[in-house]
């Protein structure tokens, strides 16, 4: 299959749903071979499903971000099964609404956990291996909410401007070694993730007060600027932090009288 990630191998934390599945999807079409991990067997194996049904490679290979041994087993299976891993894709993740008050330890731990020490140990691991082949690509989804959060988001919030700035400091620490380390903050998305926040009814939702495209992200906008920073097309960038929000982050419209 050709494309601009043929014959990679790329791993996708995630991958059985939403802005991980759309970027399994994508980098499959792309080329790679895919390996899929998630803590979701079924809906991982469909993404699966749908790459060899298109006429791609992909496998899955059932993990749990929050366990360390599952992201040490899930880099280990990628080498054993295509001999090798260029691009990681770090896309689990899970969400957390709640006032800091309300939250106990052990949710606090989780959402760190999965967010921001899954992303790390990811790196951790898969680095060796590129560091062999002679260079890779990592891609982790930090959020808008590493940069401005929203109210009931402190521990999610936190955990992604950690993954943010793991990113840069990883980035520096092995440009030499050719492997180019680059975080995308999506805004906001429809997922299954959002899917109970975003309201039923289309004529209610409107986020015009909040960003100035006219619509919510889709998946495979994220996809598309994941693709961007696997590939070679992003060749000279490394340590990034790609804002894909429909301009949320540029600032909120104040009303201003012209006349005035
Ligand atoms: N949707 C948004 O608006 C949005 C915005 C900013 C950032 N993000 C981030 O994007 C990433 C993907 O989110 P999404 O919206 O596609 O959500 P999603 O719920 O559709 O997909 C998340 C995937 O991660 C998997 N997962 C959850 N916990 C896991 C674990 N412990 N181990 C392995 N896999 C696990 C799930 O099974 C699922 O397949 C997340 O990191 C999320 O924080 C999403």
């Amino acid at each position: 299959m050709n494309g601009k990630l043929k014959d990679k191998i790329a791993l996708i934390t995630g991958g059985g749903s939403g802005i991980g599945r759309s970027t399994a999807l994508l980098f499959a079409r792309e080329g790679a071979k895919v390996v899929i991990a998630d803590i979701t067997t079924d809906a991982g194996q469909e993404t699966v499903k749908r790459i060899v049904d298109a006429g791609g490679e992909a496998v899955f290979v059932e993990t749990d971000m929050a366990n360390p041994d599952d992201i040490e087993n899930m880099v280990k299976a990628t080498v054993d099964k295509y001999e090798g891993l260029d691009v990681l894709f770090n896309g689990a993740g899970i969400p957390m609404f709640a006032k800091a008050a309300d939250v106990d330890v052990e949710e606090f731990d989780r959402v760190i956990n999965i967010n921001l020490r899954g992303v790390f140990l990811g790196c951790k691991h898969a680095i060796p291996v590129m560091q062999q082949r002679g260079g890779g690509t990592i891609v982790s989804i930090a959020s808008t909410a590493g940069i401005t959060p929203n109210q009931y988001v402190s521990v999610y919030a936190a955990a992604k401007a950690g993954v943010m700035q793991l990113t840069k400091s990883i980035a520096i620490e092995y440009g030499a070694d050719n492997i180019r380390i680059n975080c995308i903050c999506p805004g906001f998305i429809e997922t299954p993730m959002t899917s109970l926040i975003i309201p039923e009814d289309t004529a209610a939702r409107d986020y015009s007060h909040l960003w100035p495209l006219p619509s919510i992200g889709r998946p495979e906008d994220i996809a598309q600027a994941a693709l961007y920073l696997a590939c070679d097309d992003s060749s000279f960038v490394t340590g990034t932090a790609l804002v894909v929000d429909g301009g949320w982050m540029v600032g909120t419209q104040m009303p201003i009288s012209k006349s005035g």
